[in-house]
């Protein structure tokens, strides 16, 4: 998405102090997450992206949340406290009233629970203010149920007069389908005297923003509606169905943008994609499959079916199957999967494998290394070429401290080992199956168990007498001869 830059300086207010309260949540409405960002971070996101210098969040209930939530995200952003909830009108004083120097030029004036607002939109209006010379441009749409928004009335040559609030509107305006999103753009001298001239004559006895459209048409100044098709980016979030619904929205225009970028994506519906995933072209992503956070995944690279990957790098022309993974880097060529699960600092180099009911952690597996079966990799680092038996486990944790293992390069270690960190396997070091290495293997040397099988003669009856163990082991010892050398 690109920068728009604007010639004018132009500050924008989010609001942002509402109570949530249909959330029924202990956090924030703004700060429920939608593509991986809270909804406040999309607001504040379409705003940047607009060419927005100066940015007002006007915050109010959970500001403490609110606040750290925004300034961890950009702390250039102004945070003004709206201490009671006296309406839009008051919202945006409160905002004005932060800033050292009134602001000059133009203000926008977004609202933070609309997540779907793109920049686009915003960079349009600020055209379309900017082109007809207004004083005054409102967002408006045209819905199919108008219930609880202002209504956009006009005069008989189409020219915006009013927006009235649905409560106090009466039912010829409340028959009106076209609705203020909220959004508007405005003269910042305007604005100033405008909001300092509301009045609470209304049904809620706010302050209502919105008066200064009736106000500047008194004024005689121009005053005009944007009108968006897309309905969608005027819509606000109340609960959590709305949550849900707009989310689903977004993914879809997400999982739409990536496949007109090239990638594949079997079904979209299946398919979630974070604001903040990049992917390369020729990309196949299969049914079932979550990317999230940071992702990055490179071209020619399959990922999927069923797999989740948050803030993973996926190298050109990898394979991820039915994967969980968090925080990790998967090589060029390298394969994962069926069931693997992959931790942070996982890292697995070029044309490496990391096979089935496999779990890594803080380990690197160097190129062409493998694990391919039912192992537990936890902080180790693997050399190249080498390949690791089925069924190993590194065991990097003494109850008290974790250990780190290395197993060189080109090394064979055999199935069932325990590697007891610290440890270190040298280059081209093999093992026997069976093994538990505790001490170091020098380079092409083989490790073996010392101790070889020994059986003792009856410990089950002697140990755990009367047991169903017990009862086998004498039924099979009385049995006739012929019958047990059978096999
Ligand atoms: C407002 C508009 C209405 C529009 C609708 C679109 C006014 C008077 N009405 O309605 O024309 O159709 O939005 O959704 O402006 N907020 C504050 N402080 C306040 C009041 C609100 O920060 O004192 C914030 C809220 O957190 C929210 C936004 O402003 O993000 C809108 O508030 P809300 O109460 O949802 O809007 P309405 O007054 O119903
Ligand atoms: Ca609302």
């Amino acid at each position: 998405m690109s920068t728009h830059s604007h010639p004018e300086q132009v500050t924008a207010i989010v609001l942002a102090a509402g109570s949530g309260r249909r959330m029924k949540s202990a956090r924030a409405k703004v700060l429920h997450e939608i593509a991986g960002r809270s909804m406040i971070e999309h607001a504040l996101v379409a705003v940047a992206e607009a060419g927005v210098r100066t940015t007002v969040a006007v915050v109010g209930h959970d500001r403490d949340q609110v606040s750290a939530a925004i300034a961890a995200h950009d702390p250039s952003v102004v945070l003004a406290v709206q201490e009671q909830q006296n309406g839009t009108g008051h919202a945006v004083h409160v905002a004005l009233e932060s800033l050292d120097t009134p602001p000059e030029g133009t203000v926008v004036v977004t609202y933070g629970d609309v997540p779907l607002l793109s920049s686009q939109t915003l960079s349009e209006l600020l055209v379309d203010h900017r082109a007809a010379a207004r004083i005054v441009t409102i967002l408006t749409a045209e819905v199919g149920d108008p219930t609880g928004y202002g209504r956009i009335v006009r005069d008989r040559d189409g020219a915006v007069t009013a927006i009235r609030e649905h409560r106090d509107a009466d039912d010829v305006e409340r028959s009106i389908r076209e609705i203020n999103s909220g959004i508007l753009v405005v003269d910042a001298e305007f604005l100033r005297h405008a909001v300092a001239s509301l009045e609470t004559d209304n049904a809620q006895g706010e302050l209502y923003l919105t008066d200064i459209v009736g106000r500047a048409v008194a004024e005689g100044r121009p005053v005009g509606a944007h009108v968006l098709e897309d309905v969608w980016q005027t819509e606000g979030v109340n609960d959590r169905v709305q949550l849900a619904r707009i989310g689903r929205e977004l993914n879809r225009r997400i999982t739409t943008h990536w496949m007109t970028e090239g990638v594949t994506i079997v079904d979209p519906d299946t398919t979630w994609i974070d604001s903040a995933v990049t992917l390369a072209a020729d990309v196949t992503i299969l049914p079932g499959t979550q990317l999230l956070g940071a992702t990055v995944v490179a071209a020619g690279a399959t990922i999927g079916p069923d797999t989740t990957l948050c803030n993973v790098e996926v190298g050109e022309r990898a394979t991820i199957v039915r994967t969980h993974g968090s925080d990790a880097v998967v090589g060029a060529d390298a394969t994962v999967g069926p069931f693997a699960y992959l931790r942070p600092g996982a890292e697995l180099g070029e044309g490496g494998k990391i096979g089935t009911f496999v779990e890594v952690k803080n380990s690197q597996i160097a190129a062409g290394a493998k694990v391919p079966h039912l192992s537990y990799v936890g902080d180790a680092t693997i050399g190249e070429g080498t390949n690791i038996g089925a069924g190993t486990i590194f065991a990097n944790y003494d109850g008290v401290n974790k250990n780190r293992t290395t197993v060189g390069r080109h090394a064979r270690t055999a199935s069932n080992n325990t590697f007891v960190a610290p440890v270190d396997i040298g280059d081209g070091a093999h093992t026997g199956a069976g093994t538990t290495v505790r001490h170091d293997v020098p380079p092409g040397a083989l490790a073996v168990g010392t101790s070889g099988q020994r059986n003792i003669e009856g410990w089950v009856a002697d140990r755990r007498p009367g047991s169903t163990s017990d009862r086998a082991a004498r039924e099979a010892q009385s049995a006739p001869t012929a019958e047990r050398t059978e096999h």
